[in-house]
């Protein structure tokens, strides 16, 4: 048996992706950055048989998981032919619980899809480049669930078709081709734990509660005015820019949860407390804390690497009372997936 291991992050959107159309595609651009700490290990093994695939989760088994992997696996047959004269073993190992604010799919499809591609390479012989490499792995990913498109590169990364962004497009991600205001490029990500049970409504209901949603079309022009605006933002070291677009796109994301019908709420009452709390720690201190949210109750707190002390020590004193047991994970922007070798 041969092996293959890929170590992949998850990430956080600032510009949401939130409505899809065809296979996967987004109906909206979105950028987000790619965290470090909180991420998927993915152990792939092969050998030659008949398209087989075990999956595990964590060690042990997981229906939902595998059910999803293995669709996955076999929708992938036009791209990878050769996948029906293997047989597969996999292992995806998180080192961050389900539910708690991180896209875990985004780092388990980012790290199998970069397994899948690295398979083709020593299955085929296929010579390509590193940025070919990854833009196929980014195209693989997407398929599996549209945010993992964005987890194949470190940093900020954007997906989907801008007219602001000239290599965009809906089929894969691409990293930001400018160099970020040093104001944001060690941005900090503590995510606030207000509650880890599994969501009423996972997102795949969510994108599809977006096809006759009344504010659709005003919401995926608002995202395109966003990404210029924050694109500039991010160039310019621009704080209060920023934390403006950020902060809308979070609630406005909530909102059109909201807004559509049926009708529903993530939120909890300690993610609003904990965003009051935020607004109002920035307003005393001066100190350019944002928040963004994914697509659940738990807060991400965002904030420049210089004024770390000052927010972990808010943290501490004002927010984790809101915290399920106080928990959090402290995070921060990273710099993308890694090739293990098999032994590591
Ligand atoms: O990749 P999906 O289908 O799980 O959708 C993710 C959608 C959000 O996390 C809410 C926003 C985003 O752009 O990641």
């Amino acid at each position: 048996m041969q092996t293959i291991r890929w170590k992949s992050p998850s990430n956080i959107a600032l510009i949401k992706y939130w409505g899809k159309h065809g296979v996967q595609l987004p109906s909206n651009p979105s950028i987000s950055f790619t965290l470090n700490g909180s991420h998927t290990t993915t152990t792939l093994s092969y050998t030659a048989g008949k398209a087989k695939v075990e999956l595990l989760f964590n060690g042990g088994q997981n229906d939902k998981f595998a059910l999803r992997a293995k669709q996955y696996i076999a929708s992938l047959g036009p791209y990878l032919p050769f996948l029906k004269e293997l047989d597969l073993h996999i292992n995806s190992e998180n080192n961050f619980p389900h539910s708690v604010g991180i896209a875990s799919s985004a780092s388990a499809m980012s790290s199998l899809a970069l397994c899948l591609c690295s398979l083709e390479k020593e299955i085929i012989g296929t010579k390509l480049s590193k940025s070919d490499f990854l833009e196929k792995a980014s195209f693989m990913a997407r398929l599996g669930s549209g945010s993992a498109s964005r987890s194949v590169y470190g940093g900020y990364v954007s997906w989907g078709k801008s007219q602001y962004i000239p290599e965009s497009s809906d089929e894969w991600a691409t990293p930001l081709s400018f160099e970020v205001h040093e104001n944001f490029r060690e941005l900090q990500d503590t995510i606030l734990i207000v509650d880890e049970r599994p969501k009423a409504i996972g997102s795949s209901e969510g994108h599809r509660l977006m096809e006759k949603h009344p504010y659709a079309q005003q919401r995926f022009e608002q995202a395109h005015v966003h990404i210029a605006t924050l694109l500039k933002a991010l160039k310019a070291g621009d704080e209060n820019t920023f934390i403006r677009i950020v902060e809308n796109e979070a609630l406005g994301l909530h909102s059109l949860m909201m807004s559509s019908d049926p009708g529903y709420i993530l939120l909890k009452p300690g993610s609003l407390q904990i965003i009051e709390k935020i607004r109002n720690f920035r307003e005393k201190t001066g100190i350019p804390v944002s928040f963004t949210l994914d697509a659940g109750p738990n807060v991400h707190l965002l904030y420049p690497a210089p004024d770390k002390e000052a927010v972990q020590d808010f943290i501490n004193r004002e927010l984790l009372v809101y915290c399920m047991q106080k928990r959090r994970i402290d995070d921060h922007i990273g710099k993308g997936p890694e090739k293990l070798s098999s032994g590591e």
